[in-house]
C-alpha cells in the first residue's frame, strides 16, 4: 500500500523560523539531501523551485535568465507584506540591467574599497564612543538596542549624509517595513520614510552638507540623471539595508562567539584572525536567507527544467552550508577559508554594501571583545528571542554583563 505522504512531493513551506538562532530551519538539511535544486511551498500554495545546491546557486544567480524585476506579473509574493510589490518602485534590489547597473554604477565609488578603508577611524570612533556609554551604564546592557543598532545607523547617517538625531523615526520605519503582518502596514512605514527623504533632499538642496545624499544632488540631479523621486528611492534602500543587516549581523555574531568559547578564545589570542572571523560568520549565520527571482526563460539545472514564469527561492544558509564545498559545514571555524559564500548575494546584485558591512563588524567585534572581556549572556542561552524566519534573521534582545 502507498503511503500518500511518500509520494506528494516533497516541498516544504517557506519560510521556516530558526530553532536555534544559528542554525537553518529544520526542514533545510533534508532539502539540501534530496538534491541542489528542490521544492517550497509558499504562503499563498504557491510552489517555487528553490536551490540548495552552491554551484547551481551561483550559477542561476549569475544567469540572466533570472530576473529580479518585481514588476514581473509572475514574481513569486514570499510574503503577505509584499503582497502588492509589484505596484512599488524598488530600485537596484527590484530592477534589472540595465537600469539596474545605471542606478549601480552611480554608487558604486562611495561603497568601493578606497572609499570604505578612509571611514575606518571615523566608524572605530562611532564604535568606542557607544562602547563608553554602554560601559558607563554598565555592568549590564541590552546588547542590540545600546551597541549593535546605533553603530551601523550612526555609520550610515554620516556616509550618507542623514541626522542621526532622525534615528528613532527612520529605525522604527524601517522595522515596520521589513517586519509588518501587512502590506498596507508595510507600505504605510515605506510612504512615510520616502516623505522624510523628499524633504531631507529639498533640505539639502537648499543648505548642502557632506555626505552622499549631497553629492548625488551635486552631480546627478542638476543634469537630469536622476530626478528627486528616484533619489529618494535609492536613498531609502541606502538608509534600511545599511542599518537593519548589519546590526542583526552584530548582535547574532557576537552570540553566537559567546557560544563558541574555543573560537572566541583563538580570536582573542589572534586579532588578525578578524577578518577570516568575520567571513566565516556570514557564511554561518546567512542572515539574508532567501534570495528570490523568477525565469524569464527556460533553464536547465541539476536535472530539471525550471520554465520561464517559474518562482526560484535561494535559501542561503542552505546554500552556505554545502558539504561539497564546506567541509563539516554545521561547525563554526574562524580559521575556514569561507569565501564564496552566497551570504551577501552574487552576480550583479551582489551586496553594494559589502566592504562597508565587513568594515563595521571587524571593528565592532574586535572592539567590543578586547574593551570587555569578561562580557557574557545575562541570560540562559536559549533564552534570547530569536527573529522569526519571516525577516532578516537575527535577535530582538540580547541580555549581556560583564
Ligand atoms: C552584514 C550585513 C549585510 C548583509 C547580510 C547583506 C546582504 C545582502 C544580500 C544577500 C544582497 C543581495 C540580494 C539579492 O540578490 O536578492 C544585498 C544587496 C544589497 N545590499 Fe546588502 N547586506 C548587508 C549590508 C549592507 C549594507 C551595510 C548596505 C549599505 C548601504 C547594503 C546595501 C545593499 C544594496 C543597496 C543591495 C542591492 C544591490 C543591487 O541590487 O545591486 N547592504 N545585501
Amino acid at each position: 500500500m502507498t503511503d500518500a505522504r511518500s509520494t506528494a512531493p516533497y516541498a516544504p513551506s517557506f519560510p521556516q523560523d530558526r530553532t536555534c538562532p544559528y542554525h537553518p530551519p529544520a526542514a533545510y538539511p533534508e532539502l539540501a539531501e534530496r538534491g541542489p535544486v528542490g521544492r517550497m511551498t509558499l504562503y499563498d500554495g504557491r510552489q517555487v523551485w528553490a536551490v540548495t545546491g552552491h554551484a547551481e546557486a551561483r550559477a542561476l544567480l549569475a544567469d540572466r535568465r533570472l530576473s529580479a524585476d518585481r514588476k514581473n506579473p509572475s514574481f513569486p509574493v514570499v510574503l503577505a507584506r509584499f503582497a502588492n510589490q509589484a505596484e512599488l518602485d524598488i530600485p537596484l534590489l527590484g530592477v534589472d540591467d540595465p537600469e539596474h547597473a545605471r542606478q549601480r554604477r552611480m554608487l558604486i565609488p562611495s561603497f568601493g574599497l578606497k572609499r570604505i578603508a578612509a571611514m575606518r577611524p571615523a566608524i572605530q570612533a562611532i564604535v568606542d564612543g557607544v562602547i563608553d556609554a554602554m560601559l558607563e551604564r554598565g555592568p549590564e546592557a541590552e546588547l542590540l538596542s545600546a551597541f549593535a543598532l546605533p553603530v551601523p545607523s550612526m555609520v550610515i547617517c554620516r556616509l550618507l549624509g542623514v541626522p542621526y538625531a532622525d534615528h528613532e523615526f527612520f529605525e522604527s520605519r524601517s522595522r515596520a517595513l521589513l517586519t509588518a503582518p501587512t502590506a498596507a502596514e508595510s507600505n504605510a512605514a515605506r510612504e512615510e520614510l520616502k516623505d522624510y527623504l523628499h524633504h531631507l533632499v529639498a533640505a539639502k538642496e537648499a543648505h548642502p552638507g557632506d555626505g552622499l545624499l549631497d553629492e548625488l544632488i551635486a552631480d546627478r540631479l542638476g543634469t537630469g540623471e536622476l530626478d528627486r523621486e528616484e533619489l529618494a528611492l535609492l536613498a531609502m534602500i541606502l538608509l534600511v539595508a545599511g542599518h537593519e543587516t548589519t546590526s542583526n549581523m552584530i548582535t547574532l555574531g557576537t552570540y553566537t562567539l559567546l557560544e563558541h568559547p574555543g573560537q572566541l578564545a583563538a580570536l582573542r589570542a589572534d586579532p588578525a584572525l578578524m577578518p577570516g572571523a568575520v567571513e566565516e560568520l556570514m557564511r554561518y549565520l546567512s542572515i539574508a536567507d532567501g534570495m528570490v527571482r523568477v525565469a524569464t526563460e527556460d533553464i536547465e539545472i541539476g536535472g530539471h527544467t525550471i520554465r520561464a514564469g517559474d518562482g526560484v527561492l535561494l535559501p542561503t544558509s542552505a546554500i552556505n552550508r554545502d558539504p561539497g564545498v564546506y567541509a563539516d559545514p554545521g561547525a563554526l571555524d574562524v580559521r575556514r577559508v569561507a569565501r564564496h559564500h552566497v551570504a551577501f548575494g552574487y552576480g550583479v546584485h551582489q551586496c553594494l554594501g559589502q566592504n562597508l558591512a565587513r568594515a563595521e563588524m571587524e571593528i565592532a567585534l574586535t572592539t567590543l571583545f578586547a574593551r570587555i572581556p569578561t562580557l557574557r549572556l545575562a541570560v540562559a542561552p536559549d533564552e534570547v528571542p530569536i527573529k522569526p524566519g519571516d525577516t532578516l534573521q537575527g535577535l530582538y534582545a540580547l541580555p549581556v554583563t560583564w
